[in-house]
């Protein structure tokens, strides 16, 4: 049965895998390393030891930033991406997250229709954000209010910690 877990060190060769055959520019192994080390909500879809797919979100206090989100070739078209993107969901609405942002190359078409399908919305463009072999390309911005109202303990601490500096002065 497939399930979707935090990345454990294992798999990071698999992933990395996925990665080369994904993206034309593709990540480093050291950054996803990084990733698996600093404060990143770093997940892997896995069936058997088999990872089919992965995703990287990087949360600041109210805002999510989706990273890097793949799927194994094979894979695709099989509902693995969307359940990535409900479990980026789950964990943002845990954090008190209110809105996920996200870039995407403008000749993506496959992730542009899979982040419309998910009811993602284009907000904007960044002028040569990614870099090619022969290059750059614009990015869009695309992003995902959410609907949740809880704080995360995080939140209510920096809250309280505001209130009680602006109480001090
Ligand atoms: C984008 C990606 C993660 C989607 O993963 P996936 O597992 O194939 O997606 P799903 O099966 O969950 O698709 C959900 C819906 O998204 C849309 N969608 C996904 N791929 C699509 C495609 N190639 N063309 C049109 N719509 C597509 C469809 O509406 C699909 O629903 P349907 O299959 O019932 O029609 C995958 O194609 C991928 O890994 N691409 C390469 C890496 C990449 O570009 N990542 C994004 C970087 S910004």
């Amino acid at each position: 049965m497939r399930k979707i877990e935090k990345i454990k060190k294992r798999y990071l060769e698999q992933v990395f895998g996925i990665e080369q055959l994904s993206n034309s520019t593709p990540w480093s192994y050291s950054s996803f390393l990084d990733c698996m080390r600093k404060d990143y909500k770093f997940y892997v879809c896995v069936e058997d030891e088999k990872v089919l797919g992965f995703f990287i979100a990087s949360f600041s206090l109210l805002e999510g930033h989706l990273l890097n989100i793949s799927v194994a070739p094979n894979m695709k078209r099989k509902g693995i991406g969307n359940d990535l993107l409900d479990k980026v969901e789950k964990i943002s609405n845990q954090f008190g997250i209110k809105e996920i942002f996200l870039e995407v190359r403008e000749s993506n078409n496959e992730a542009i229709s899979f982040y419309k399908n998910y009811g993602f919305l284009e907000i904007g463009l960044r002028k040569n954000y990614y870099k090619l072999y022969d290059g750059r390309e614009d990015a869009l911005i695309f992003s995902k209010k959410l609907k949740n109202n809880s704080l995360s303990l995080k939140q209510i601490f920096y809250i309280l910690g505001n209130i009680l500096r602006f109480r001090i002065r």
